[in-house]
């Protein structure tokens, strides 16, 4: 078991700063200091960004039936630095697309939000995941209670809009979004068996058998 002082000051500095290095290869990248681009950097780092959020989604997602699965308590205070690492990514998806890819055209976005159901899904999962990181506060956590709970229980279908968003656009080989939606369904499937088993924990067993 790690101290809390090690866990504070040693594991989650190095944890964040791992979250980070996709974002600052991106930045490098950019550059031409660790890599390149390609023919189309925008796509390039708009996809980028897009994958990131969606495997932070995940891995966020997964922090529960981890620490439920191997006891390790301590994992639960990963939690909200994942979710946040979530939103930002997902957030500088949003940017690129706005500023990059659209120009702050606002009539174009306007028109793309409205007509284009992959962005409208992915601008409601990018709502729900702004909701979530302004209230991840432990302040407003304390004080909005219930309603906390069941806001942030929407990461659910922040995963589930995200994976939509992301198979609706692919043009040829779905295998990808495939892979991403089986992880979410097994991550589903294992919190939906859970709340079985808290209400009725005799045919969990059963089921188990
Ligand atoms: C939870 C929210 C979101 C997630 C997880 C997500 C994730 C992704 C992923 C994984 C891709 C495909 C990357 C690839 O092909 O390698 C993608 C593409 C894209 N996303 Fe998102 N996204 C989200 C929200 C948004 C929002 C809010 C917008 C804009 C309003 C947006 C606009 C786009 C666009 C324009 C593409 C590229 C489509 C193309 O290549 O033709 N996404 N996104």
């Amino acid at each position: 078991m790690i101290s809390q002082k090690q866990l504070r000051f040693v594991v989650k500095p190095i944890v964040f700063v791992a979250c980070l290095l996709p974002a600052a290869l991106i930045v490098t990248d950019t550059f031409g200091l660790t890599g390149s681009l390609g023919a189309n950097p925008i796509e390039e780092i708009l996809d980028r960004f897009g994958i990131l959020g969606i495997q932070f989604i995940l891995i966020a997602l997964a922090v529960t039936p981890l620490r439920q699965l191997t006891g390790w308590t301590q994992l639960a205070r990963f939690r909200r630095m994942l979710g946040l690492f979530a939103f930002f990514y997902v957030f500088m998806h949003f940017l690129t697309w706005l500023v990059l890819d659209r120009g702050l055209a606002w009539q174009d976005i306007l028109e793309d939000i409205v007509k284009r159901p992959f962005i409208t899904i992915g601008m409601i999962a990018l709502v729900l995941l702004i909701a979530m990181a302004a209230t991840s506060f432990n302040r407003l956590r304390q004080r909005m209670g219930r309603r906390w709970q069941k806001l942030h229980c929407s990461v659910y279908a922040v995963g589930v809009l995200g994976v939509w968003h992301y198979w609706w656009q692919v043009k040829a080989d779905a295998l990808e979004p495939a892979i991403y939606a089986s992880i979410l369904t097994a991550l589903l499937g294992y919190r939906v068996y859970k709340r079985r088993k808290r209400r009725n924990p005799r045919e969990a067993v059963l089921a188990t058998q």
